[in-house]
């Protein structure tokens, strides 16, 4: 892999190394020291709480230095090119990670080949995210292949993640999203009690994401599509529920679910640093 942008640079095997090592460093945090006297600059266009605190404390735990970028800081704001930029960074930085609106800002500085690129989110894709929410299926399955995951909600950049990944392990991924949210490619069950039947994990996220203009009309024509213990109850026995944060409770989840003994949330954001930091180690060539 030279770049992460959507996860489908990613095989099967790959993919299971990945965890195999998010596994490993759950277990020994320390147990890299790859990124040693190295820097990783992560430059966030849009705001974040789990990406960065797991991105900054996981590249510290590698012996590493984060190097946070807001847009202002750059001299992209006043004109300096993609181009230029990239090959200034790849002259000082172990790799760039950035979080951005646009998918084709990430290709053309990943094309640039001047570093290794990950994504930390865009208008398309979150692959950081689903590689943590693999990782959380695993742990609370023991295996992916055969396992079914519903996604209820907007057909979002979360939703497409989670079918890239999920089709490299074996995870059947069905959205439910009504008409207007659904996601292009995507196997799609509009009704979301049939979407859910014999899932193991029920997944959602907000209905307004950032960027999104059209709040009201989307609170109005998503509000069936919500994560609550009714939802819950019609997927398989055992199932879980995942939602990647923030959360809206009373909206796309249920205080009950979010906070309840059937949610492994937490869990998932706790595994964003563990599954990024193996994705690193994959990334630089551990
Ligand atoms: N799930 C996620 O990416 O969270 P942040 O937007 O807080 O980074």
């Amino acid at each position: 892999m030279n770049h992460l942008l959507t996860g489908d640079e990613l095989g099967r095997d790959e993919v299971l190394w990945i965890l195999d090592r998010a596994e490993a460093f759950k277990r020994e945090p320390l147990g890299s020291d790859l990124l040693a006297r190295r820097s990783v600059a992560l430059i966030f266009q849009k705001p974040s709480t789990r990406t960065r605190v797991s991105f900054e404390s996981g590249i510290v735990e590698m012996g590493g230095h984060p190097m946070v970028i807001r847009p202002d800081d750059l001299q992209l704001q006043r004109g300096e090119s993609l181009r230029d930029t990239a090959r200034v960074l790849g002259r000082h930085v172990a790799a760039v990670g950035v979080r951005t609106h646009d998918d084709g800002e990430l290709r053309r500085l990943a094309a640039e080949d001047q570093l290794p690129v990950f994504n930390m989110l865009t208008q398309g894709h979150h692959p950081c995210q689903a590689l943590a929410d693999l990782l959380t299926l695993r742990e609370a399955f023991g295996e992916l292949d055969g396992l079914k995951l519903t996604y209820v909600g907007d057909g979002n950049n979360v939703a497409r993640s989670l079918v890239v990944l999920g089709s490299k392990v074996g995870v059947e991924v069905v959205v439910s999203s009504p008409p207007g949210y659904q996601l292009d490619g995507a196997t799609t069950v509009e009704d979301p009690r049939e979407a859910v039947a014999g899932a193991q994990a029920v997944y959602t996220d907000v209905w307004v994401s950032m960027g999104d203009v059209d709040t009201e009309k989307r609170r109005q024509v998503l509000a069936g599509y919500a994560i609550d213990d009714e939802l819950l109850a019609a997927a398989a026995p055992g199932a879980i529920a995942l939602h990647c944060l923030p959360a809206h409770p009373g909206e796309e989840i249920s205080e009950s679910v979010l906070y309840g003994e059937r949610q492994r949330i937490w869990d998932q954001a706790e595994n964003r640093r563990h599954a990024q930091k193996a994705m690193l180690e994959c990334l630089l060539g551990a």
